[in-house]
């Protein structure tokens, strides 16, 4: 007689045949935390609720944060059938608990593993137990999972990921599937149908002009992450995001470098899920990660990401059309010193053939809102004046009349 589980396992692998991933998920940019850019291998149960209390309480839920991510370094060993255990010592009352925990405050829950047989921290991965660890995270109530792509042993990148889609549809919980293979095969050209999100590039750190060399990879500062973007907007919609890395406000830049990353990852409809420690951050870092209308931006319903317009004297400009003709306009300072910026709006000519759509300061003027203060800021009748400190950003929502 076939065992009732070995019967479901045959069920899942012929099922996923016409298996899909899950449609109407992540149709704007996700929005949470992960543990990993702070508190890397060091994770347990009390940190993850204690970022899930935080994120209630703090007013990020209230701002649109939602997930909360574990990433790697939860893992224990698989049990005597092969399903994944966590590790008993740092989540002695297990990841179904913790589901519960997170979904009791009107949060979903994230989970981590890799394509191959060890994650990049070396514990035990998916390779060979795709189907059965799906199963395992719909069990548990898992609403997301981070897909990475350390020792693929030379898998077919497109192939691995969309096997474990397809573990994900068969398990049959509805689940946001983030594909992390740090861009390199190119995600953006076939990852649409396969995942919600896609890392475009390798790990940031909390740098906002600089590059860390490792002995054979690389982690890369805010400007040299932002720079990698520019080619890859079109990508980008609702239900499919490329995925600049997470979030390092709060992880040791500057105030001004914090809101300009900030304020870039917005532009470019990147998922915003925070880095650092949600229960202890200074009141700066919290203004910063809960701005309600910069957050509009990143949330912005057209999907569609920011481009880069011209750049003088290390100042770069970027517009992103916004739903209702609104658009948003960064003028980002690239230079650690502080610039004199302005800018002619009856000159400009601001035209997004992806979008098809056109900002014409001729006939229409646009009232102009400063996001990090807060104020009007005149129209697009007069030229804009500002000072802009080193590494900061002047943002403007142009208000359709
Ligand atoms: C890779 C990923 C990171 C993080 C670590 C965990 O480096 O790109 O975001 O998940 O693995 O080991």
């Amino acid at each position: 007689m076939i065992k009732p589980l070995l019967l479901g396992f045959l069920c899942l692998a012929g099922c996923a045949a016409n298996a899909q991933k899950f449609a109407q998920l992540a149709l704007t940019p996700p929005m949470g935390w992960n543990s990993w850019n702070k508190f890397a291998c060091e994770v347990n149960e009390q940190i993850i609720r204690a970022a899930a209390d935080a994120m209630v309480t703090n007013g990020m839920k209230d701002a649109g944060y939602q997930y909360i991510n574990i990433d790697d370094c939860w893992q224990g060993a698989r049990d005597a059938q092969g399903f994944i255990q966590a590790d008993p010592a740092k989540f002695p009352s297990g990841i179904k608990a913790l589901a519960d925990y997170v979904h009791a405050k009107g949060l979903k829950l994230g989970i981590y593993s890799d394509v191959g047989y060890q994650t990049c921290g070396g514990h035990i991965a998916s390779r060979g137990h795709e189907f059965q660890d799906a199963l395992t995270y719909a069990q548990w109530g898992v609403d997301y999972l981070k897909y990475d792509w350390c020792n693929h042993d030379g898998l077919n990148a497109e192939g691995a990921y969309t096997t474990m889609r397809d573990a994900l549809h068969a398990a049959g919980h509805p689940i946001v599937f983030s594909l992390c293979e740090w861009g390199d095969n190119k995600p953006w050209r076939w990852a649409r149908d396969v995942g919600h999100l896609w890392r475009t590039t390798t790990d940031i750190f909390p740098a906002f002009d600089a590059v860390l060399d490792h002995t054979n990879w690389q982690q890369w500062g805010v400007l040299r992450i932002l720079d990698a973007q520019k080619p890859l907007r079109e990508a980008a919609g609702p239900g499919h995001w490329n995925d600049p890395d997470m979030l390092e406000v709060g992880n040791g830049m500057s105030v001004n470098e914090d809101r300009a990353h900030f304020s870039l990852w917005c532009l470019l409809a990147a998922p915003l899920l925070s880095g650092n420690d949600l229960a202890h951050m200074s009141p700066a870092t919290l203004q910063i990660l809960t701005n309600q209308p910069v957050i509009a931006l990143d949330q912005d319903a057209l999907g569609i990401s920011a481009f880069p317009y011209a750049t003088n004297n290390n100042v770069e400009v970027w517009f992103k059309p916004l739903t209702g003709g609104d658009w948003a306009m960064c003028a980002l300072n690239r230079d650690p010193a502080v610039k004199s910026f302005s800018f002619a709006w009856n000159k400009a000519a601001v035209s997004d053939a992806f979008a098809k759509r056109d900002a014409n300061f001729a006939t229409t003027t646009y009232a102009l809102e400063n996001l990090w203060t807060g104020q009007p800021a005149g129209t697009t009748q007069e030229t804009l004046s500002a000072e802009i400190p080193g590494h900061d950003v002047l943002l403007l929502r142009l208000h359709k009349p």
